[in-house]
Formats: C-alpha cells, structure tokens, sequence
C-alpha cells in the first residue's frame, strides 16, 4: 500500500513525479505529495486525496521546476488522511524530506526518546519519526546520509520502501526497501524509483528491484551502488529489462481499467496457456512442475495459502486439483494460517497464490512454511515480485499488469494456471482416463473464444444491474465448482458498489441465509447445466416460493431454470470443472455496470488498496 515516485537526472521532475503517482494511485488514494529540489530550495505541496487533487493544488503552492523529486501517493496506515499526515515528511533541520511505504512498528518508544532530545512532530505518522531518527544519527555520528539511513534502518522494526532526500547533499536520493516493493528504473544519466516499473516504462526498459533488506545510493554521473543494511555487503546490481509496455497500462478507450480488464480475459487466459498447453498432443509443459514433479507425486497433501479474490481461485483450485489427482488439498487465509502455528511437514507442498506478489500475510505464510520445511510453489502476475522470489518454484500468470483495485483478469488466470497444473499432475498419476484427460485439454483451449461469447452478455447485464442497482444486500449461490464464484461474485458488488453481498453454496442456505429472502432481495445463483444442475433448481424454487428476485447464470438452451428465474444470462456450455472460467465473467459485468450506476469509483474503491502490503 502505498506508492512512492523518486526521480534524479536531466528532465523536470514534476512531469514524471506527478504521472508516476498516478499511475501508482492503485497502491492507495488517500491522500498525496510531492517535493521538487530546484538547486536551492525544497518545496512541498500536499494534500487529502487524489493525485488529481495534488496536481490542482502544487500548481497553487509552488513553482514547478527542479530536477530531482519524490513523491507519494498514500494509504493510511498511522494518523487519518489529512494534509499533515500527507508524506514527504520532512526532518527537523528542513534539510532531510522523505516518502515511505509501509509501517515503522517500534516508532512510538523512538518518538519518545527523539522528544525527549527536543525533536518535535507536526503529524500522527511513524514515517516523520523515521525521518527525525536518520536526521538524528546523522548529527550525532556525523554520518553522510547512506549510511546515517543505514544505521537509521537497523533501529527500526517493520517495513519500508523508502526514498531521502538531504538538501545538503543535493545530487543523491537514498533508498531501502524492507517488506515493501522498490523498483529503479536506469536512464541514459538519470534514474527513476517506484513502488512498481509502470512510472518510468516510456523513459527506460532497463529495472533493478531492490530485495529486502537491500539500499541503494541513487547517485548522478555515478555508478548504482547496492548494499545489504545488514552487513553493508556490496550486491552486484542485476538490470532486468522490463517486457512490460505503454499500452499495457492504459485504459485503451475503455471508461475505467476493471472494464477494460474484464474484457482482455479471452487474450489473456490464452497468454497462460500459449507454449505450455498442446491439446493436439497431450502436453502440458510448465518448467516449475516439471522440475519438482517427484514432490509433487510424492506430497501427502497440498495447501493452498492466498487473501481475497486469490483466495478464492484457490477454493476452485481445491476442487480441480482433488478430483483430478486425488491429491488431499487444503485452502487457508494466509492471515489465518501464518498466526496458528499450522502443522506442515516436509511431505507437504504449498502453493502461494498472489496476482501482485506482494501481500504481505501470503509473504509471511511462505517464509513460515519454508521454514517448517515445505516445498512452496508460487501462482504471480507480477514478474519478479517479492513472493515469486521468495518461493522454490512457480508458474506466472500472464495476465498481464492489473491496474483496478477489483481483480478480475488474475482470477481466471490464476484459475487457468492451476488447472494446467492439476491436468499435468493427474496425467502424471494416472489419475485421469486418456480420453477425460484428451477432453479436458481441448475444452481449455477453447476457453478463451467461450469467454469472448460470455463478454456479449454485457447489456444484459446492464439492464440487470439498472433494475437492482439500489439493493441494500444481495445473496450469491452456487455448489461445487461454483461455490468459491458465488464468494468471488460476491466480493466484486462488496468492493466495488458498497452493496452488502454474501457468497454460499447454494444448499447451505436453508441453514440460515434463506431468513433474509424477501420480493426486496436479489439471489444470484449460478446454474450452468453441468454439475448440481437439479439440486440448484430445487434451491431456485425454495427462493422462489419466499418471493426472492432470482438472477441465474444459466448454460445457453436452458429452459427448467428460464421458467423460475426473473432474469437469466446465458453462458457457453463448459464442463462442470472449467465452468468458472465462464460464469465469473457475467457476475464481474454486473458488478461493474451496479458501481458505475451507483455513481462509484470503480478502478478506485474506497479504502481499499491494490498491492496490501501490511498486515
Ligand atoms: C479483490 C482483490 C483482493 C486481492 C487480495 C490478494 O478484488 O483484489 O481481495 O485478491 O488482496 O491480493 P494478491 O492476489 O495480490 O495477493
């Protein structure tokens, strides 16, 4: 959470800090700033809100020029979304400012002792006190900055990206990450920091990501110097070049990203097939399986760990992976797992997974399954983030860069990925007949131009979502398969429109839910043909019988459950296992069509953020 923008060379930095932050802003939107260094003077704008809001604002409070500066786009974590609580912070002396991303968890004795050595503090944040503690250990060590940072960092308990800036020093940036993402991207003479690449992709291709626990001295006319906080060891710079481009990370005509996201999914799940799935043959080819298929033949079960929307794909993952490989599987909030001193052995394999790589619980639930000796395999998006490194093995996804807080396009990516996984390991086994495992291969390949014939339900479910866009609740049913996409479905109208949603298997709610149905109340149920077919029409006719609105997902040519419900949306007919892939896309669509509706920020929902990478 949170996003920061650094930049140090020739152009003017306002430019590129301020588009930076915007393209962050996903990161969180509370509040923002910035400070540009002109040669002379640090002049701070700051504000509550967007970054569009910054930009209003900065044109007011300062003049823009300079060609060094750093900037914030902020999600609370300590002191409400105020302009005081707003980063950069500066140090006592003026002379040292700061943006950090992350939590200082021990700054309250540090606080204490910095007053009692007569600092004071204009805000709420543990990021002012950092900056007063490095301004302390400058003065009291008589340190340059890198290293009063340095000896700062190894005081500190929590986590960071972080970018200082000493006036004193004035043709240097210092930075660190610990916990939280820090990229820098590597100009001709000039270079960029971010919390991802997506600031700088139009000046540079060439990024090196900071691991944790690593800082750099961000020098002019100097070569890039890394160095461990720790143990200050010298770390040989590695620059990746960046595959990402322009377009990815625009809206392309489309109103907002999460529109354009939903309807990139055809292309996209045949992105994390291409080269690895080949139906004509038989082939499923994913290097990370390949390399540990012993592990995973010999595994006494899998455990899956993720948050939200990943987690979810991971209840669907559950289902595929055991009915085709017979392969005990269980599914846990990473939160959950990392805090209950879970019994893992080395017989067991985890798998991570994470659209952005970054969410700190799942990141902490792999280090504590390592630790007890797992093999831990990581689902990603984002290439090169901290949970792809941090696993033994994984597959990408290639979704491709997600911008809208809602995920969307990493769900059935993620969804595509597992099952790929679940197929080569049953064929591996033995687990799946030739012709099942032949039939499998094929309807996944066809998945994509499925999903490009469910994307024509979009007016349908516009005109749905007008009739229904002022519910106060709404209920989401679905078995088997389907289950984990009633609790996706119902977590996109939560996040997005505000609604109160709650996702259940569908037979689950005469044990409780079926109390709240009332002629006022919406149930999404998801009936494709395949699967509980009959039992979820018993389930739509109990709804029926107390009145509720039913909004069925149904298999095209369906007549039993037309009759009963007051809506249908048809989707291409599937196996029951693949079906997700095909009757998430609808609920996404409604979701959306509600929270534009509703008059909401659809690619920015209130409080939440993209990347959450604090606990
Ligand atoms: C919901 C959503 C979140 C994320 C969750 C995990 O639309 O985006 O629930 O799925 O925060 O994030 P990742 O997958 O990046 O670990």
């Amino acid at each position: 959470m949170c996003g920061i923008v650094g930049y140090i060379g020739h152009r003017e930095a306002y430019p590129i800090v301020i588009k930076g932050l915007k393209r962050l802003e996903y990161r969180g939107y509370d509040s923002a700033g910035l400070m540009l260094y002109d040669g002379e003077n640090l002049k701070i704008s700051k504000t509550k809100g967007k970054v569009s809001d910054l930009e209003e604002k900065s044109n007011l409070d300062i003049t823009i020029n300079g060609t060094i500066g750093i900037g914030h786009t902020r999600w609370a974590t300590h002191g409400v979304p105020n302009d005081v609580n707003s980063h950069p912070h500066v140090s006592n002396s003026g002379d040292l400012c700061i943006v950090h991303n992350g939590i200082i968890e021990n700054y309250e004795p540090i606080k204490k002792e910095l007053i009692k050595r007569g600092y004071v503090f204009s805000s709420d944040t543990d990021t002012e006190v950092l900056v007063n503690l490095i301004e302390e250990v400058q003065k009291k060590e008589n340190l340059k900055l890198g290293k009063a940072v340095q000896v700062a960092l190894n005081q500190v308990v929590g986590a960071y990206a972080i970018c200082v800036f000493d006036k004193k020093k004035p043709d240097e940036i210092v930075v660190a990450r610990l916990g939280s993402p820090l990229a820098i991207g590597v100009g001709e003479n000039e270079f960029f920091i971010a919390s991802d690449a997506t600031p700088f992709i139009e000046y540079t291709s060439n990024a090196i990501y900071l691991e944790d626990e690593e800082m750099a001295i961000v020098r002019l006319a100097k070569p890039l110097k890394i160095r461990r906080i720790k143990d200050d060891q010298l770390v040989d710079p590695y620059i990746q070049e960046l595959q990402m481009n322009l377009e990815q990370i625009e809206k392309g005509g489309y109103d907002h990203f999460m529109l354009k996201e939903i309807y990139e999914q055809p292309n996209v799940i045949k992105d994390t097939y291409r080269g690895r799935l080949h139906a004509n043959t038989g082939l499923i080819q994913m290097s990370g399986i390949e390399d540990n298929l012993d592990k995973f033949l010999n595994a006494d079960r899998i455990l899956i760990i993720a948050c939200g929307t990943s987690w979810h794909a991971g209840l669907v993952a559950e289902y595929v992976i055991e009915e085709f490989t017979r392969i005990p599987v269980e599914v846990e909030y990473a939160s959950e797992f990392r805090y209950r001193n879970p019994i893992i052995t080395s017989k067991d394999i985890v798998i991570a997974i994470s659209q952005s790589g970054e969410t700190a619980d799942t990141l902490a639930a792999i280090k504590l399954a390592k630790e007890k000796g797992a093999f831990v395999f990581g689902v990603c998006n984002v290439v090169g983030s901290s949970i792809s490194r941090e696993t033994h093995a994984g597959a990408y996804t290639h979704a491709g860069p997600e911008i809208g807080v809602a995920s969307t396009k990493a769900f059935t990516t993620q969804i595509t990925v597992l099952t790929m996984m679940a197929l080569r390991l049953a064929k591996a086994k033995g687990t799946l007949s030739t012709s099942d495992y032949f039939r499998y291969l094929q309807e996944l390949e066809l998945i994509p131009e499925k999903v490009t014939e469910t994307l024509e339900t979009n007016d349908i479910a516009k005109k749905i979502a007008s009739i229904y866009k002022d519910a106060s609740n709404c209920l989401y049913l679905g078995r088997g398969y389907n289950f984990p996409v009633a609790l996706e479905g119902a977590l996109k109208l939560k996040e997005i429109s505000y609604i109160h949603a709650e996702g259940y298997p569908a037979a689950e709610m005469k044990h409780g839910p079926i109390a709240l149905i009332d002629e006022k109340m919406p149930v999404i149920v998801i009936a494709p043909k395949q699967g509980h077919y009959d039992k979820v029409v018993s389930n739509i006719q109990e709804i029926k019988s107390r009145s509720g609105k039913i909004i069925a997902i149904v298999t095209k040519g369906d007549s039993q459950v037309k009759e009963l419900a007051d809506h249908v949306i048809e989707i291409p007919e599937t196996s029951d296992a693949l079906s997700p892939l095909l009757t998430t896309i609808p609920l996404q669509l409604l979701s959306y069509h509600i929270a534009v509706l509703r008059g909401c920020n659809v690619d920015q929902p209130r409080n939440l953020a993209k990347s959450v990478t604090v606990e």
